[in-house]
């Protein structure tokens, strides 16, 4: 059974001159446990409309969310859930950014405070536990961010875009570092993006989508296996021919749209 099933989802939304603007249609897909996949469609195409219709922020107008095999359409709580937009809290220290979820449910914040604790190292924030956002580097607060997900403690991440503001150092420098450390979390993690290369180099398999009403258009597995965030961007993973004729097909894929 997928750990996260989506089947047939559409979505329209209504302009303010009553004009329809059909944002999905038909969009089908599914996740493993532990999987990481991604979806590379172009802007406006419907990523961001998908990802708040899983986590329950949005109903569609036709279509089901499956969590374990169970009915969850229209309901929040199943996923853990990074928006596009860096949404820290700016008056809360990397620390206190991360506890909100946990502070918010309530849950064992003392025992969580530990773990966050020993994640703050794993996510290079060490001696920043007290920095407030504006006092971080925008690497640094994605990082923040992204600790502040995981902190909701589900075991499916949907990440938006995480990376779309860096600049193109910082953004290789976190792809290697979310490798790794999906490596030592291996939870399921649907990822959006624009970015071809980050969707190969990051997941085991690749969704394309199409152009606004975004639909499912193909799909590709990547043909390297889990263990690959030691080799980094430096290394032999992108030059390597399989990453490099995926990447033209994957291309080819979107232009041919
Ligand atoms: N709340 C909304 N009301 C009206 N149109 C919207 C709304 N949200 C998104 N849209 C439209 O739906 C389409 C898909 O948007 P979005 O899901 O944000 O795409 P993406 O994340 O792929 O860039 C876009 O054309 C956008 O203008
Ligand atoms: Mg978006």
């Amino acid at each position: 059974m997928p750990h996260l099933e989506i089947v047939n989802v559409s979505k329209s939304y209504m302009r303010r001159n009553g004009e329809p603007v059909k944002a999905l249609s038909g969009v089908s897909l599914s996740l493993e446990k532990g999987e990481f996949v991604s979806i590379v469609g172009p802007s406006g195409c419907g990523k961001t409309t998908l990802f708040d219709i899983i986590a329950g922020l949005t109903q569609p107008d036709s279509g089901a969310i499956f969590v374990n095999g169970h009915d969850r359409t229209g309901q929040t709580g199943y996923v853990s859930y990074m928006p596009q937009e860096d949404l820290l809290l700016p008056w809360r220290t990397t620390l206190e950014n991360a506890m909100l979820a946990p502070e918010l449910n309530r849950s064992a914040v003392q025992e969580t405070r530990i773990e966050a604790r020993r994640l703050i190292d794993l996510f290079g924030l060490s001696g920043f536990e007290d920095s407030y956002p504006f006092e971080l580097s925008g690497g640094m607060r994605q990082r923040v961010a992204l600790l502040r997900t995981v902190m909701c403690r589900k075991d499916i991440m949907l990440l938006d875009e995480p990376f779309g503001a860096l600049d193109a150092i910082t953004r290789h420098q976190m792809q290697a570092w979310l490798r790794l450390v999906w490596e030592r979390l291996r939870t399921t993690v649907l990822f959006v993006t624009h970015d071809v290369e980050e969707a190969i180099y990051l997941s085991d398999r690749v969704y394309v989508m199409s152009p606004r009403p975004g639909r499912i258009v193909c799909q590709y597995s990547v043909p390297f296996g889990p263990d690959r965030s030691g080799i980094g961007w430096s290394g032999s993973i992108i030059s390597a021919p399989e990453f490099v004729a995926l990447r033209a097909q994957v291309m080819e894929a979107l232009a041919s749209i």
